[in-house]
C-alpha cells in the first residue's frame, strides 16, 4: 500500500488544479553537429520551438522516431542542460528566473527516470543508501532518517527492505534496478516524474509490472507524469494527452483519442501505421519498415478502458516470461 506521508505535494499546489502544473515555451537547443557548409560549422537542431502545457495530475505521452529530439527536450525541462531560448513555468513560476523558481528548488519538484537502470545507479552504494542519498544530502535528514525513508520507499516500489535494502545494484535484475530508481526519484517528494524510455529495456511481463506500479503511485501521490517512449503501444495505454516530435518539434497534440484515432498530421499518421498491433482488423501483409509511409487514416481503434486518474491495468500474465513480484 502506498505511504501517503511520504508525499506533501498537495501544500506545494501553489495554483490550484486549473493552473498548469509545466508550461514549456518555445524552447530550442542547437547543437554543434559534425560537418561544414559553406565554411561554417553544421548544427543540429535538436529542439526547435518546443511548447507545451501539462495538467495536474494526468499523464503527457511524448513520442516520435529516433533522434527527434525526445530526450534533449526532458533534459531542457529539468535544466540538465542549458536552453539557448525559451523558458520553463513550474506551476506558475518561471525557472531559473530572477523572482521564480531557482533549478534547485525546481528539481526538489521534477524529477526523472531514465532507461538504462544500471548506469544511473551508483555501483559501489547500497540500495538503502543509493535511495536515502537525496533526502540526506538536499533535505538535510538525519543518516537514521534518511534510512527509514529510503526503507519505506522500498516497500512502496515493491522491494521488500529486509532482503533488497544491504544489496548492490548488480545482485538485482533490472526490473528490480528500475524499481530503486524509481524510489530514488520519489525520495525528494517530487510533483512531477519524467519518465524517458523508463520501461522500453525491460522484457514485456516486468514491463507490465512497472506500468502498473506507477499508476499506482501517480494515483496515490497526485504525481504527474511525463512519459517519453518509442512504444506507441504503452503511450496509448499510459497517456492522458499526447504530443509528436519529428525533427525537434512537437507536429501534433491532443488527447489519446485524437491522436491514436483521428491523427491529421501525416507524420502521426505514417507512426501509427508502423505500430505493431494485436488488431487483427490490422493485420498488414508487408513488415513494418514498408509500412511507415504516408498513407491513408488508420480504421478506428477500441479504446483502451481507463480510469479516473491511475491507467488502466496492464495484463502481467500476457507473455510466458512471467516471474515473482518485485522482476
Ligand atoms: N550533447 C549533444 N551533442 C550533440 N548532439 C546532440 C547531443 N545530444 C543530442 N544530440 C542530437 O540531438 C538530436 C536529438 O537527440 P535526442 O537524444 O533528444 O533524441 P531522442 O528523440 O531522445 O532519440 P531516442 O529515441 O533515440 O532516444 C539527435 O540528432 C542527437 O544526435
Ligand atoms: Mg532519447
Amino acid at each position: 500500500m502506498i505511504d501517503r506521508a511520504l508525499s506533501d505535494g498537495s501544500d506545494r499546489d501553489r495554483g490550484g488544479p486549473a493552473q498548469p502544473l509545466l508550461l514549456a515555451r518555445d524552447l530550442k537547443k542547437h547543437f554543434p553537429g559534425k560537418g561544414r557548409w559553406l565554411g561554417r560549422r553544421e548544427m543540429v537542431q535538436a529542439v526547435d520551438g518546443v511548447s507545451f502545457s501539462l495538467a495536474k495530475g494526468t499523464t503527457l505521452g511524448v513520442v516520435g522516431e529516433s533522434g527527434c529530439g525526445k530526450s534533449t527536450t526532458a533534459r531542457l525541462l529539468l535544466h540538465l542542460i542549458k536552453p539557448d531560448a525559451g523558458e520553463v513555468i513550474f506551476d506558475g513560476e518561471a525557472v531559473g528566473a530572477p523572482r521564480g523558481l531557482t533549478i534547485r528548488e525546481m528539481r526538489l519538484q521534477m524529477q526523472m527516470v531514465f532507461q538504462d537502470s544500471y548506469s544511473s545507479l551508483n555501483p559501489r552504494a547500497t540500495i538503502a543508501d543509493i535511495v536515502a542519498f537525496g533526502p540526506r544530502t538536499a533535505k538535510h535528514l538525519r543518516p537514521h532518517h534518511a534510512r527509514e525513508r529510503a526503507e519505506r520507499l522500498l516497500e512502496q516500489v515493491g522491494l521488500r527492505p529486509s532482503f533488497f535494502a544491504r544489496r548492490y545494484p548488480h545482485e538485482l535484475s533490472g526490473g528490480q534496478r528500475q524499481r530503486v530508481n524509481i524510489a530514488r526519484a520519489l525520495a525528494l517528494e517530487p510533483r512531477l516524474l519524467i519518465l524517458d524510455e523508463a520501461v522500453s529495456a525491460l522484457d514485456k511481463s516486468v514491463e507490465a509490472q512497472i506500468l502498473n506500479l506507477l499508476a499506482d503511485l501517480r494515483r496515490d501521490l497526485d504525481l504527474t507524469y511525463i512519459f517519453i517512449s518509442h512504444d506507441l503501444n504503452v503511450v496509448r495505454h499510459v497517456s492522458d494527452r499526447v504530443v509528436v516530435m519529428y525533427l525537434g518539434r512537437i507536429v501534433e497534440a491532443g488527447s489519446v483519442g485524437e491522436i491514436f484515432r483521428r491523427a491529421r498530421h501525416p507524420y502521426t499518421q505514417a507512426l501509427l501505421r508502423a505500430m505493431p498491433s494485436m488488431d487483427p482488423d490490422r493485420r498488414t501483409a508487408a513488415p513494418p519498415s514498408t509500412r511507415l509511409r504516408v498513407a491513408a487514416s488508420e480504421p478506428a481503434a477500441p479504446s483502451p478502458r481507463r480510469s479516473a486518474r491511475g491507467f488502466p491495468p496492464v495484463s502481467t500474465r500476457s507473455t510466458a516470461n512471467t516471474r515473482s513480484p518485485a522482476t
